[in-house]
């Protein structure tokens, strides 16, 4: 392929740069080489050094892609729910779900696992009630008898009466998973015609699935689901961000948030020593930005409190919630600053510049992230409009979670090629691909988004280097220490290079 991966000598450097002031003639084609050679060498993984076998899997993929950007129905340029079955079809998809991704370090706590999951497992679980909404949602609740009513919604009914009076419960099933996900076979712009309409129906889902996910025995099953979904995807690594609810049994006692985080850390274990090439998960804590700042004091009281306690599971702290609609970290600030006032360390993983609101306080949050000494950003798809925090982030390598199909489905970009991460990673901008929340996009695991990312946006300039430097990034932008992140890149390491060997025809 054209690019070369090697560093360019810097004599080819300089003589570029003197050569382009002088007069103009028809410039040397070597000249053009270097420039060339030069400028893909700033890109993310530009300068990786490559083994024989990793270039001749470049080859190939260059030419899978190729072909992929030659079709009419280039899957990137849709939205995902329409390219959905092409990706699925695409070689380059099935070698990104082979391939060693690395970490997921932007996932949401009750969006990891596969709807049908819940539908075809959970529901047909006993005691599982469910009413409807007056606006044509579902709740959901486990009970050892007739709960009480909730307000504009149905009386209960129990799953197992219901389904044992149908002769055929596919439809009733089908329209269940419709309320737990974005995802639909219908035209999605038709669907969802705004923000607005998308973020309510998102919020719908979420609430549908809280009764589910917030049983005791289904939270400890969905959690070890949704690690065995991306360890089947080929994730090695993970952090959560997670409410960490108040979780009810059936009788309708409910345990406090540290049960809850001692049960992700019970839980992060029993999968890591059942899979010992699984290196384990960090949870960061999650509050939603609607709240209050008495309330916003007292959680990150409660933050600190934690991670002082938990300091293995405990990763850090962040806000959730439609950043347009909530309040703005600034609003926050006196409580935000407590941990640092306090000389206490609670590392900071804001969602910040998921807008398209330039100028507003919303848009601020970018740089409030950074001041607010921010480890990584989540989104940042606002950060190309603020050249201050975005140099602030690359100086300091606050890393920036990209998740290309959630910024699509919630409408802040079209086709997936104008992805403003493009041009973060032309310049090797701190980045990490993550997924978000895959099961409300239909999509799972990472391998969507790696796809996105290295097709997409990536178009014929990203490579073999490209996916290694991200896989890399995800490792080395967590929240491990140094030691940590030592093993688990040697761990990557070794899967990585089984992956090349295997996908070598030579
Ligand atoms: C539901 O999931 C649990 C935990 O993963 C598993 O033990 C059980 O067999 C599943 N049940 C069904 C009906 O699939
Ligand atoms: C149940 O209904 C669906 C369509 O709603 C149909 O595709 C499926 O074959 C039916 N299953 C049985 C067992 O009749
Ligand atoms: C949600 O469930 C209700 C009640 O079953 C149903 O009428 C509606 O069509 C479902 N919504 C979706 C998007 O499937
Ligand atoms: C903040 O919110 C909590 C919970 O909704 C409420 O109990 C409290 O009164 C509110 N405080 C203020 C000052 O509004
Ligand atoms: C910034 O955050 C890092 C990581 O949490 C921490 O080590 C450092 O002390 C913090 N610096 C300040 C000034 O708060
Ligand atoms: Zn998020």
């Amino acid at each position: 392929m054209a690019v070369q991966l090697q560093r360019p000598h810097a004599a080819v450097v300089w003589f570029v740069l003197c050569c382009l002031s002088g007069a103009m003639t028809v410039p040397d084609p070597r000249q053009r080489e270097a420039l060339m050679q030069l400028e893909a060498s700033m890109q993310t993984g530009g300068r990786m050094l490559l083994t024989d076998a990793e270039r001749r899997l470049d080859d190939l993929l260059f030419k899978m892609k190729q072909k992929e950007v030659m079709r009419p129905d280039f899957p990137p340029a849709m939205h995902f729910f329409k390219a959905r079955h092409l990706i699925r079809t695409s070689q380059i998809f099935q070698l990104l779900q082979q391939m060693p991704k690395g970490a997921a370090l932007h996932v949401h706590d009750f969006s990891m696992v596969d709807v049908e999951w819940l539908v075809k497992n959970v529901t047909y679980r006993p005691h599982c009630y469910m009413c409807y909404t007056d606006i044509a949602s579902v709740r959901f609740i486990f009970s050892s008898q007739l709960p009480k009513p909730l307000p504009r919604c149905s009386p209960w009914i129990l799953l197992e009466n219901l389904r044992a009076k149908l002769i055929n419960a596919t439809e009733l099933d089908n329209s269940i998973m419709g309320n737990l996900t974005l995802f639909t076979q219908q035209d999605p712009d038709t669907v969802y015609p705004s923000q607005d309409a998308v973020w309510d129906k998102f919020e719908q889902a979420f609430l549908a699935v809280w009764g589910l996910v917030t049983y005791a025995p289904v939270f400890r099953d969905y959690y070890y689901q949704g690690l065995t979904e991306f360890y089947m995807d080929n994730v090695m690594y993970l952090e959560v961000r997670a409410l960490l609810p108040e979780i009810y049994e059936l009788d309708g006692s409910t345990h406090d948030r540290t049960w809850t985080l001692k049960t992700y850390q019970d839980v992060t274990r029993q999968f890591t020593a059942e899979h010992p090439d699984f290196f384990g998960a960090r949870i960061i804590f999650t509050v939603h930005r609607g709240i209050n700042i008495s309330m916003m004091t007292a959680v990150v009281e409660e933050a600190m409190k934690l991670h002082r306690d938990f300091p293995d599971i405990m990763a850090g702290f962040d806000l959730v919630g439609r950043e347009d609609k909530g309040r703005s970290l600034w609003y926050f600030r006196d409580a935000l600053f407590l941990p640092s006032e306090r000389g206490v360390t609670l590392p900071f993983f804001f969602h910040a510049g998921e807008t398209d609101l330039e100028g507003t306080e919303v848009d601020q949050n970018l740089l409030d992230a950074l001041l607010l000494n921010t480890s990584r950003i989540g989104h940042g798809f606002a950060l190309l409009r603020h050249p201050l925090a975005r140099s602030i982030s690359k100086k300091n390598e606050v890393a920036v979670e990209v998740c290309p199909i959630s910024n699509q489905v919630l409408k802040l970009v079209k086709d997936i090629r104008n992805h403003p991460a493009a041009v973060l990673m032309s310049e090797n901008h701190p980045v990490v691909i993550s997924s978000d929340d895959p099961a409300l996009f239909g999509a799972s695991g990472l391998s969507y988004d790696f796809y996105e990312a290295f097709v997409g946006f990536g178009g014929l300039g990203f490579h073999i280097g490209s996916l290694k430097a991200l896989a890399r990034n995800s490792i080395r932008y967590s929240s491990l220490a140094p030691n940590q992140q030592e093993k688990v890149l040697a761990l990557w390491q070794r899967s990585w290079d089984k992956f090349v060997s295997e996908n070598d025809l030579f």
